[in-house]
């Protein structure tokens, strides 16, 4: 592997790490040499990812809605490994029932607002206060941060969800542009649609076929597409990188509008 890639010596948090996208970059961050606290509101299915590391892992239980939750995982995290390196903050408000709430503005329920906000902002700044002390004081400490492609273009649906994922990227810029000279590097990541287990459950095959004949690419994403956006992000390998959203979706943000009608027109 080329050596700037390597996390060999790096202590990791990874929130929802006990599934999709979280799951994928703890399996890829340990199979570059970190250590990994796999913190989820699923203690057992986060139990069950960690055992598979022996002492490279533990399980930490949290809940990104509860702000004392967030204080323990973080204390434990750093009291078991003795340091900190690298925050992904990965886990997001879940939920059918929240996303078929996830209305259009003019329909919001002020809960279903405030649910997405307390969860994925709130959060999300909680986790980042917590951990900072510790990242400044690895002197190399590399932050995370998953967003969507939803943040970057307007919908007709989703809008709470969407407008949590924009806030995200503005903390991303401000915590990189706050402590850049304090050692501490924040990106962020933004998915397309993944095919997680959660994801590819319940999609419809009808949106799935609207967002394939929208993508450049000839497939929509894995989790470890974005696990390894992640892992690049967190190494050494990024070292002049900070403050930055790299979209990985598949190119399906970046085109003219139209794009599916322009394949047909010039025969693809
Ligand atoms: N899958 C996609 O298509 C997609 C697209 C764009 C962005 N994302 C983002 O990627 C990230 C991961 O999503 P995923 O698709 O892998 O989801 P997932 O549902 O597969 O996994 C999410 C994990 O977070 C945990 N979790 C849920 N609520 C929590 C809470 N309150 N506190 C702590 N942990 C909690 C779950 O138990 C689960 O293990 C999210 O931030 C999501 O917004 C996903």
């Amino acid at each position: 592997m080329y050596k700037a890639l390597s996390l060999e010596g790096k202590v990791a948090i990874v929130t929802g790490g006990a599934g999709g996208i979280g799951q994928a970059t703890v399996d890829l961050m340990i199979g570059r040499g970190a250590r990994v606290a796999v913190a989820d509101i699923a203690l057992d299915r986060a139990q069950a990812v960690a055992t598979k590391y022996g002492d490279a892992a533990i399980a930490v239980g949290m809940d990104l809605s509860h702000e004392a939750s967030i204080k323990a995982m973080v204390a434990r995290a750093v009291d078991h490994f003795g340091r900190l390196d690298i925050l992904h903050n990965n886990a997001t408000a879940v939920g059918q029932q929240l996303v078929d709430a996830d209305n259009g503005i003019g329909e919001m329920a002020t809960e279903t607002w405030d649910t997405f906000f307390t969860t994925n902002c709130r959060g999300t700044m909680i986790v980042t206060r917590e951990a900072l002390p510790h990242l400044v004081r690895s002197g190399d400490g590399a932050i995370v941060n998953t967003v969507s492609g939803m943040a970057l273009q307007g919908n007709i649906r989703f809008h709470a969800y969407s407008a949590t994922k924009a806030a995200m990227m503005q903390m991303t810029r401000a915590v990189a542009t706050a402590y850049g000279r304090k050692g501490v590097r924040c990106n962020a990541v933004a998915p397309g649609l993944v095919l997680t287990e959660t994801v590819a459950k319940d999609f419809p095959s009808a949106m799935l076929k609207l967002v394939l004949d929208e993508t450049p690419r000839d497939r929509v994403g894995a989790p470890e597409d974005i696990a390894e956006a992640v892992a690049f992000l967190a190494s050494d390998a990024a070292r002049n990188i900070t403050g930055q959203t790299l979209v990985a979706d598949g190119g399906v943000s970046i085109h003219i509008p139209g794009f599916s009608a322009y394949r047909e027109f010039f025969g693809d």
